[in-house]
């Protein structure tokens, strides 16, 4: 399957990209959305931030999770990945992370459905932590996939 992506290769890599950044600019506003939400339990304004994780989970990060899993799934075969490749180290590593990444993603949302019961458990200053953690996933998989220093 190696080069199977002919010349539509930097189009599937452009909108890879582009739907990176979606999912990125939502996986960095929901833990945001998280600790307002959890300092609002119960007053008027958590129906708000309800709303507005659901919104979010919906039109941005379930799309674009999705899309950036098939279009980097379709680059990764195209490298031949999937035929065992030679000089992909990075590629497993990038891998390795990204679904790290989703993990978090799942986390996030499942944290959110739980507020949204009413339902908080985790100390204010730790949320605001864990909310850095796809800034750090960020900088180590662009590094990976731009340097490819193995
Ligand atoms: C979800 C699973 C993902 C898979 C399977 C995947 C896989 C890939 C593959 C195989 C390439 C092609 C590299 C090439 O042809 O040279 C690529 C490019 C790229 N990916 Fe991903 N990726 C994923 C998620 C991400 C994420 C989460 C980010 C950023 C946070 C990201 C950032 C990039 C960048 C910046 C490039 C362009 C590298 C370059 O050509 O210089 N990818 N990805």
């Amino acid at each position: 399957m190696a080069g199977w992506l002919g010349g539509a290769y930097l189009w599937v890599k452009a909108f890879h990209i582009i739907f990176v950044i979606f999912w990125m600019a939502g996986l960095f506003l929901l833990p945001r959305y998280l600790v307002h939400h959890q300092e609002a339990l119960g007053t008027a304004e958590a129906a708000a931030w309800e709303r507005r994780e659901a919104l979010l989970r919906r039109m941005i990060l379930a799309p674009s999770i999705l899309i950036v899993w098939i279009l980097g799934l379709c680059l990764a075969a195209n490298l031949g990945l999937f035929e065992g490749g030679a000089g992909l180290g990075w590629l497993h590593a990038k891998l390795l992370i990204v679904l790290l990444l989703s993990g978090f993603h799942g986390w996030a949302v499942g944290y959110s459905k739980k507020l949204a019961k009413g339902q908080g458990s985790i100390a204010p200053r730790r949320l605001r932590m864990l909310g850095e953690l796809p800034a750090l996933a960020v900088v180590l998989v662009v590094i990976l996939a731009v340097v490819k220093p193995f």
